[in-house]
């Protein structure tokens, strides 16, 4: 059955009802203690719209978030302090951050919540039954989740609208969707509308670019998107575990040596298949891993010919490469970019990731960018939103969506 609909929860009526809501508020963050600011906001403005139209429907609005990765206690560092601040800047509605989760704190203040304002949970992380692999503590963590939205025997409702957090079989996620009438998140749609546009017969030449450090985050992905795109556009730390698979040195350059089979054999199975796989030709090669390491741009197959020897190490794909990939996704009619070329963070080393977002933005076709960290990159390089077609809220929600995999989140809404 189809998930229902937050229009269709709205039409039913939530004045003065509790709705809690998952948004995915995993923002990266920049300082330290108080003083501690959020670097991104895009997930942030992402998840307002349906926050804003519960607020003006009267609900009483309950947000159950995530940040980072703590151990299961509570843990400053990862407080969803910065983000509520954020969401209290960017909102029309009051935004107040229960000090707990499923506490003293949050229950008091769920219970004092007046309608058309927004209550943040702490971080659900803080609790290590949101992440438990067993199926009764996650359930417990839920029933404590969904209480906070009862008043007077009566109630509410659930919506998830944390795309980014679909593929998470957590309490806040999954376990809260069988607890309460459970609804879909405008975001969540929107998400899937388009990554459903990248599965279902895709204008074509089909470009997929894929960076990002490590190939083994990756491998599931290319397996299914050999068979979808036309072209596969290797960029970021695991190009060199491909170059290593075609048999060239690759210095000190990080290489997954536990792949090295499984990449060859996708080499292999792209020769013959309708799927071409682009590897740089030339690559920047550092004397070391840091800012203002001296570089040099040098051929993939030769990077121990660098003046850093066996200690060179590869940080971005080279200009003609990055020239080369340009070429490939501006003829193209559709284009899926997930995980930066190299290391954006160091101006030197960020013109592969620049080049390749310049030329998504000048494409003809439609251009998806997918990731948090990806969105986030394209951000700091100074692009905006809008000159992409659609920038996913979700890194491993999405590649997950691609891959065919089942995800929780999302089955959890249509039982
Ligand atoms: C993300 O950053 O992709 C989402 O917020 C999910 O975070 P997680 O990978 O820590 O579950």
């Amino acid at each position: 059955m189809a998930a229902l609909t937050l229009d269709e929860l709205i039409a039913e009526g939530v004045q003065g009802k509790h709705v809690l809501v998952r948004s995915d508020l995993n923002v990266p963050l920049d300082g330290s203690g108080a003083s501690k600011q959020v670097t991104d906001d895009g997930r942030i403005r992402a998840s307002l719209p349906v926050l804003q139209k519960l607020c003006d429907a009267g609900a009483r609005v309950i947000v159950m978030a995530h940040l980072g990765r703590p151990k299961g206690e509570p843990d400053p560092q990862y407080s969803l302090k910065p983000a509520a601040d954020r969401l209290a800047e960017l909102a029309s509605f009051k935004v107040e951050l229960a000090a707990d989760t499923v506490g003293e704190s949050a229950r008091a203040k769920a219970a004092e919540l007046s309608e058309g304002n927004v209550l943040v949970l702490e971080n659900v992380r803080f609790d290590a039954r949101e992440t438990s692999k067993d199926d009764a503590e996650r359930g417990a963590m839920a029933d404590e989740l969904a209480a906070l939205t009862t008043q007077d025997g009566a109630s509410g409702a659930y919506v998830d609208d944390a795309f980014g957090a679909v593929h998470r079989k957590h309490a806040s996620v999954f376990d809260i969707a069988k607890r309460l009438p459970a609804y879909q998140g405008d975001l969540v749609r929107t998400e899937l509308d388009v990554l459903d546009k990248l599965t279902k017969d895709p204008d074509r030449p089909y470009v997929v670019v894929l960076g990002g450090s490590k190939v083994s985050d990756k491998l599931a992905v290319i397996d299914n998107m050999m068979a979808q795109a036309d072209y596969l556009l290797i960029g970021g730390g695991m190009v060199f575990t491909f170059l290593a698979a075609q048999g060239h040195n690759v210095g000190s350059s990080l290489l997954e040596e536990d792949q090295l089979d499984t990449v060859k054999g996708y080499l292999d199975a792209a020769a013959g298949s309708n799927c071409e796989f682009v590897l740089p030709t030339d690559i920047e090669v550092a004397s070391g891993f840091a800012a203002d390491a001296e570089h040099a741009t040098v051929a993939a197959e030769s990077i121990e010919q660098s003046d850093f020897g066996s200690s060179g190490i590869g940080l971005d794909i080279g200009p003609a490469s990055a020239e080369a990939f340009a070429g490939y996704i501006k003829s193209a009619r559709t284009v899926f970019w997930n995980g930066p070329m190299g290391v954006f963070e160091f101006d030197a080393f960020a013109g592969g990731t620049k080049t390749v977002a310049q030329a998504l933005t000048e494409t003809q076709g439609f251009t998806v960018v997918g990731g948090g960290d990806s969105a986030a990159a394209v951000r700091s390089l100074g692009f905006e939103d809008s000159q992409f077609g659609h920038i996913s809220t979700g890194g491993g929600a999405s590649l997950e969506y691609l891959e065919g995999k089942e995800l929780p989140g999302l089955t959890a809404l249509e039982s």
